[in-house]
């Protein structure tokens, strides 16, 4: 694939996983006998993407490489690079390596569910549209709670929509969002890419379905989705 240069995809693993409450963090916890961040590396290797930047913690990066990359010869992953104490500054290190690339794919490697299939439409919708996620209607009521945990507001439900990974963008565009991002000394609360790039760069990201199968592993109960998710 090479329409204006290269798709790359980071994935991103340098959390520790806190809600998850285990050991060791839960992109290394095991899905049938192999890691949850395997399932998305594999995804991606499959996938149209050129090249695969993999963004960990620092001493993780030599079990990366030796216990999941060598060992399951993914060939895609360029580079290993050491992640943020923010998901946002895990983003903007990985952004750092992207210099001849047209289109990044971000991802959370607690997305393990993702589709071969659903990357390469995303990387065709990023190409028509120049910025898009992923997510899905929400199927609860969603409630605005005050500091008491009292109810103040039931936004309407056709409105909401639950953000997964992958978000998509043109290269220089989400580049210059982080850019901004990284000078801006008063930012805070930033959950996904999409929010960098509709405030900093002006910008609306298109909504695209996902599927309700490519959760995010957060909480213990969530692995054994997964183990059902994985199954296929
Ligand atoms: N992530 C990252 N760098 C961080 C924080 C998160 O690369 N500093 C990655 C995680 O590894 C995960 C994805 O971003 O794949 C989504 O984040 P989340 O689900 O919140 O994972 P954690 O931050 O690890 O979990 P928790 O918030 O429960 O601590
Ligand atoms: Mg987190």
């Amino acid at each position: 694939m090479n329409i204006m240069g290269k798709v790359t995809a980071i994935v991103l693993a340098a959390g520790k996983g806190n809600r998850m409450h285990s050991e060791i963090p839960k992109q290394y916890l095991e899905v049938y006998n192999k890691p949850i961040l395997y399932y998305a590396l594999h995804a991606f290797e499959q996938s149209q993407v050129d090249n695969i930047v993999l963004v960990t913690r620092q001493e993780d990066i030599a079990y990366c490489k030796e216990q999941i990359i060598d060992k399951y010869g993914i060939q895609k992953v360029t580079d290993i690079v050491q992640g943020g104490e923010e998901r946002y500054w895990s983003v903007y290190n990985g952004l750092k390596t992207c210099r001849e690339t047209g289109y990044v794919l971000i991802h959370d490697s607690a997305r393990p569910c993702i589709g071969v299939e659903r990357i390469n439409e995303m990387i065709e919708e990023v190409v028509r549209i120049g910025a898009c996620t992923f997510g899905v209607p929400v199927k609860d009521t969603i409630k605005v709670v005050n500091e008491d945990g009292y109810g103040i507001d039931t936004p309407p439900r056709r409105y909401l929509w639950q953000i997964q990974t992958p978000q998509v963008f043109e290269a220089g565009l989400i580049k210059e969002a982080y850019e901004r991002l990284y000078n801006d000394t008063t930012a805070g609360n930033i959950t996904d890419d999409a929010m960098v790039v509709e405030h900093y760069m002006d910008r609306t990201v298109k909504m695209t379905m996902a599927d309700y199968k490519n959760i995010k592993v957060t909480t213990p109960e969530d692995m054994d989705i997964a183990r059902i998710f994985l199954k296929a």
